[in-house]
């Protein structure tokens, strides 16, 4: 393995039972890029990332860490990695503070250095709150940065977010996302789950994962350029009643794709003179624009 490479899983299955939650992935994550996971309900992100902190096993292929073997190595990578499960995890009963003492004696730190980095953290983190407040009596978001502490508390340099930002405020998600590029930025390596298409555009690279399997890797420019290299147009008719029709008359040759947008519609086209063509003819037409595809496009294309 390449010193660039933190991470590398080739042809990992997991299965419970008969049915393979993983089946036959491979893919890299390089030294402190920020990585995402993404995919539908079910399509096994979990599972993968809970086999390379090696609390599963897999049932075919192998995971490296850091060049070792995770099947047979897991004591020595612990200190390395931060898991921050979808779960919540922390104790709701106990205090921030109680709960990151727990968190970092799980990794054997002293009682001191601990109550440094709580401080460091909280500083890094903006925590503006008393770190004797039961976590149970916290907002949603500040519950998920409490969390985040206690993840990085024994500074890992390998972090594992798993959906750490479902059902918090947009607010939170993107002072959440600053932390997320500040920790890469200091060479920390990222690997995060999202279903936010606006987050996972902020990943270096992404993977697109669907019952069990890859459907695509690369940078999000990548993903988006090679599943659509053309533009989409978003059509305003004059006659709104008629978009209905217009949707069903739409020729095939000229738009793939078409779906309700506002009052109009928005269309993938996939041949531009055509394009230019169906435009000066349709006299129904009020107004049309072009529209650059997203990760969301991408998304609904390959995993819908
Ligand atoms: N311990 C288990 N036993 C049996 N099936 C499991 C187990 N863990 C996960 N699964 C199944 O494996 C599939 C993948 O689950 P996983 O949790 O990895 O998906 P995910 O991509 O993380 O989904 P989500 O976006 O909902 O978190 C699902 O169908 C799930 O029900
Ligand atoms: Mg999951």
């Amino acid at each position: 393995m390449s010193s660039k490479e933190i991470i590398r899983v080739e042809n990992l299955t997991v299965a419970f039972g008969s049915f393979k939650a993983v089946d036959g992935i491979s893919f890299d994550v390089k030294r402190g890029e920020i990585f995402g996971f993404l995919g539908a309900n079910g399509a096994g992100k979990t599972t993968t990332i809970r086999t390379i902190c090696g609390l599963l096993n897999p049932s075919s292929g192998k995971v490296f860490v850091d060049g070792k073997d995770v099947s047979s190595d897991t004591t020595a990578l612990k200190p390395h990695i931060g898991y921050m499960s979808q779960k919540f995890t922390l104790y709701k009963d106990l205090t921030i503070k109680e709960n990151m003492e727990f968190a970092g004696a799980l990794y054997n730190m002293k009682a001191a250095d601990i109550k440094k980095k709580i401080k460091v953290l909280a500083d890094f983190i903006k925590l503006e709150f008393d770190e004797n407040s039961i976590v149970a009596d916290l907002p949603g978001g500040v519950k998920q940065m409490v969390s985040l502490c206690a993840t990085l508390l024994h500074e890992p340099d390998l972090v594992f977010l798993d959906e750490p930002t479902a059902g918090v405020s947009p607010q939170t998600r993107a002072d959440f996302w600053g932390l997320i590029k500040d920790l890469s930025g200091r060479g920390t390596t990222v690997f995060v789950t999202t279903h936010y298409m606006d987050e996972a555009s902020y990943c270096g690279r992404i993977v697109l994962m669907s019952a069990g399997k890859i459907v695509a890797v690369g940078t999000p420019e990548e993903l988006v350029e090679n599943n659509f290299p053309k533009p989409f147009a978003e059509l305003v008719f004059k006659d709104a009643r008629a978009v209905e029709k217009i949707k069903t008359e739409i020729n095939a040759s000229v738009f793939a794709r078409a779906e309700n947008y506002g009052a109009g519609l928005r269309a993938e086209i996939i041949d531009n003179g055509r394009f230019k063509i169906f435009s000066a003819d349709n006299k129904n037409i009020f107004e049309i624009k072009t529209s650059a595809p997203t990760l969301e496009d991408v998304f609904l294309k390959l995993v819908s």
